[in-house]
């Protein structure tokens, strides 16, 4: 029987000891001695439980189809990132490519051939053309990669955030060629908020954090035989790519975008506009497609 404080976690700890699934017991022993640390650190007070409670209640409602604050919470604590560094790059002994995924990966982006524009209506901003490399750790092509590209239009919004947007704006689905390589033109990104109206957004402005992240892209890379790789590539010289809201800029993932003031590629491009060449590097792994964030 619990007869004082001191004996609630051994008590908890034992009931999880029984369940029959050996990943399940590793875990919530785990999480049941950090949490319950936690309150005996803090000495957490009754009405802060509360407020705790209240605050996970509010991230699942504020969750819907085009809406994800369960990921957002997980991005603005640096758990998305702690994660993506510890199951990538070698289980965290070298470099990565990997990068969270965030909550506006859409599934079926518009299959597009290299060379295509995913500008699919009117959109501000200089003309982008990018080329990436999707390379093996040895720095073999691989192609016949499926590349999903997506990012913000530099109104700092997600065709799924903005009515101004067709679906699918800003997106497209794109195969590797024989030596590894896709391409396709866009806009220059710049940087965003991230959606502040929900829990998340409360936290930050308690803690006088700005919302912003720096300009990128957005990739994810698959190929059967390989481990998928979520990457973005960021706008070097971007104010806020050493205060990324969250935390997902690692030096292997800062691009070289270029701007041009020569002869733009193609007739209906003015200067100056941009270039910027990159190199993925896959892994190798399993190829599994995350949970879609939003629809
Ligand atoms: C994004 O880059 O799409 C993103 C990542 C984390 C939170 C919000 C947005
Ligand atoms: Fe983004």
């Amino acid at each position: 029987m619990i007869d004082s404080e001191k004996s609630v976690t051994p008590a908890v700890l034992d009931v999880m000891a029984r369940a029959p699934d050996a990943r399940l017991r590793e875990i919530m022993d785990s999480f049941i001695r950090h949490l319950h640390a936690f309150a005996r650190e803090t000495r957490l007070s009754e009405g802060e439980f509360e407020q705790g409670i209240d605050f996970l209640n509010r991230i699942g409602q504020a969750t819907n189809d085009s809406h994800n604050e369960g990921v957002l919470f997980g991005d603005i604590t640096g758990l998305s990132t702690l994660v993506c560094l510890i199951n990538n790059g070698d289980a965290g002994a070298t470099e990565t490519a990997a990068a969270l995924l965030g909550p506006f990966w859409r599934m079926h982006s518009p299959p597009t051939e290299n060379g295509g524009s995913i500008v699919r209506s009117e959109t501000p901003g200089p003309a982008l053309f990018a080329r990436v490399q999707v390379v093996d750790p040895v720095g073999a092509p691989i192609a016949g990669v499926e590349v999903d590209v997506w990012h913000a239009s530099p109104v700092g919004m997600y065709d799924i955030q903005d009515d101004a947007q067709v679906a699918m704006n800003m997106r497209g689905k794109f195969i590797t060629d024989a030596d590894g390589w896709f391409w396709f033109r866009s806009v220059k990104p710049a940087g965003y908020p991230i959606p502040t109206h929900g829990p998340s957004g409360e936290l930050l402005r308690a803690q006088l954090r700005h919302p912003l992240r720096p300009a990128h892209l957005h990739f994810l890379c698959y190929k059967t035989g390989h481990k998928t790789l979520i990457s973005q590539v960021f706008v070097a010289d971007d104010p806020h790519i050493e205060s990324d809201v969250v935390f997902g800029v690692t030096k292997p993932l800062l691009g070289d975008y270029v701007r041009r003031d020569d002869a733009p590629p193609a007739p209906d491009v003015t200067t100056p506009w941009f270039s910027l060449q990159h190199r993925l590097v896959m892994e190798p792994g399993e190829a599994s497609l995350p949970a879609p964030p939003v629809k």
